[in-house]
C-alpha cells in the first residue's frame, strides 16, 4: 500500500539569527560558517516550547491538507529535543488540535532520520486505523542542548518543525529503506539523563564533525541507489532529493559522486541550520511554497544522523 503527502505545514520561532550574532558569542566568523557549511541564519526558542512549535506546524499543514481534527486517526512526532521526557509532545498536541481521543499518538526518536521512520511507521499504523488520514511532525528545539560556548557545535544547529497529512493511496507507491550502523565510538552523542559517571548536566551535544561527514557521504548514495533499484528508476527520473539538511558540502559531494544534476538536490540549510528532525519536512515545505511540488512530482528523502542511523523514502507528490 502507498501513502501520499498531501500537505506540508511549518513553524519556526523568532527572528533570524545571523552568523554575525553567532560570531559575538564564540570566536567563529561569517566566513568560517557559509564556507564550511553553507549555513547563514537559523532560528532559536527564547519561550515557545517544542510543543508550540509542533502545534504551529500541525495546525498549518491540517489547514493546507483541508483535513479537520477528527479525521486523523494517528500522530507521531519525531523529536529528540521533547519538552519532558514524559509526558509526549504527541499527547500535548493531540489535546492542543483537539484529535479524537483514541487517535494513535506518541513521540519516536530515530535522530536526523526520526521524520522518514515516522512516515512508515505512520503508513503501518494506517492500515489498522478506522480514520483516514496521519499528521507526521518533526519537531526540535535544539537550542536547549547546544553549549552556546561550544563554536564547533553551536553555530550548525537551529529550532524549527514541520508536519505532513498523509493518507494511505493505492496509486502513491512508497518506497522506504532504514537502519542503524551504531556509532560506538560516540561521535555524535547528546546524553539526555544526568549522568553519574560523567557528572555532565546539563545535557549538550558533542559532534566530531568529520566523522559525521564521512557516514553521510557514504549513507545518502547507498540510500538513493536503494531506492531507485527497488522502485525500477533511474536518477534522472527523480524530479527532487531532498537530504537531511547538515552541510550544504555534504550534498555537493553526493551530487558530485552520482554524477547528478545540482538542481535535483534540494538545500535550504542556509536558512535553518541543522533541525534535526525537523529539515526534511521543513526543505518539503519550502519546496510547495516554491511551488517545486507538484501532483505526480517524484521525491528521494534520505536521513541520517546520530548513532549512524539512517532512512530514506521515494514517493510520489
Ligand atoms: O545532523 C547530524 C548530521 N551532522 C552532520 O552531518 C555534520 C557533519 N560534519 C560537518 O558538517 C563538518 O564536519 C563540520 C561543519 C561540523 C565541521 O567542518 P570541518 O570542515 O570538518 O571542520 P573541522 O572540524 O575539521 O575543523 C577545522 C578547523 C579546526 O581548527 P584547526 O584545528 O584546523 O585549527 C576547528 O577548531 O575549524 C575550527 N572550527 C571553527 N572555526 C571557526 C570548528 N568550528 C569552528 C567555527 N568557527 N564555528
Amino acid at each position: 500500500m502507498g501513502l501520499r503527502l498531501l500537505a506540508v505545514g511549518a513553524a519556526v520561532p523568532g527572528q533570524p539569527v545571523s552568523n554575525d550574532a553567532m560570531a559575538a558569542l564564540v570566536d567563529t566568523s561569517d566566513k568560517w560558517i557559509t564556507t564550511r557549511t553553507g549555513i547563514r541564519t537559523r532560528y532559536f526558542c527564547r519561550d515557545e516550547k517544542n510543543a508550540d512549535l509542533a502545534y504551529r506546524a500541525a495546525l498549518d499543514a491540517l489547514i493546507h491538507a483541508g483535513v479537520a481534527a477528527e479525521q486523523v486517526g494517528v500522530l507521531l512526532v519525531s523529536t529528540f529535543t521533547p519538552d519532558h521526557m514524559s509526558p509526549t509532545v504527541a499527547c500535548e498536541l493531540r489535546a492542543r488540535l483537539g484529535l479524537p481521543e483514541d487517535t494513535v499518538v506518541f513521540d519516536l526518536n530515530a535522530a536526523c532520520a526520526g521524520f522518514l521512520y515516522g512516515l512508515q511507521t505512520a503508513r503501518q499504523l494506517l492500515l489498522a486505523s478506522s480514520r483516514p488520514y496521519a499528521l507526521i511532525v518533526g519537531s526540535e528545539t535544539l537550542s536547549r542542548v547546544l553549549d552556546f560556548g561550544d563554536r564547533s557545535t553551536c553555530v550548525l544547529f537551529g529550532d524549527g518543525a514541520a508536519a505532513v497529512v498523509a493518507e494511505l493511496a493505492t496509486d502513491s507507491p512508497f518506497y522506504w529503506l532504514g537502519g542503524s550502523r551504531g556509532d560506538a565510538g560516540g561521535f555524535l552523542y547528546c546524553g539526555g539523563l544526568w549522568d553519574k559517571a560523567k557528572d555532565e548536566a546539563p545535557s549538550v551535544v558533542h559532534m566530531q564533525g568529520q566523522e559525521v561527514f564521512r557516514f553521510a557521504v557514504e549513507i545518502i548514495p547507498y540510500c538513493i541507489e536503494g531506492l531507485l533499484q527497488k522502485a525500477g528508476l533511474q536518477l534522472a527520473d527523480i524530479d527532487y532529493v531532498v537530504c537531511h539538511q547538515a552541510n550544504v558540502r555534504i550534498i555537493q559531494h553526493v551530487v558530485k559522486s552520482l554524477h547528478a544534476r545540482p538542481e535535483q538536490f534540494f538545500v535550504n540549510v542556509q536558512r535553518y541550520g541543522n533541525t534535526s528532525s525537523a529539515s526534511i519536512p521543513l526543505a518539503l515545505n519550502d519546496m510547495w511554497r516554491q511551488h517545486k511540488l507538484k501532483p505526480g512530482s517524484r521525491v528521494i528523502c534520505v536521513g541520517f544522523g546520530a548513532g549512524f542511523t539512517w532512512a530514506a523514502c521515494l514517493f510520489t507528490w
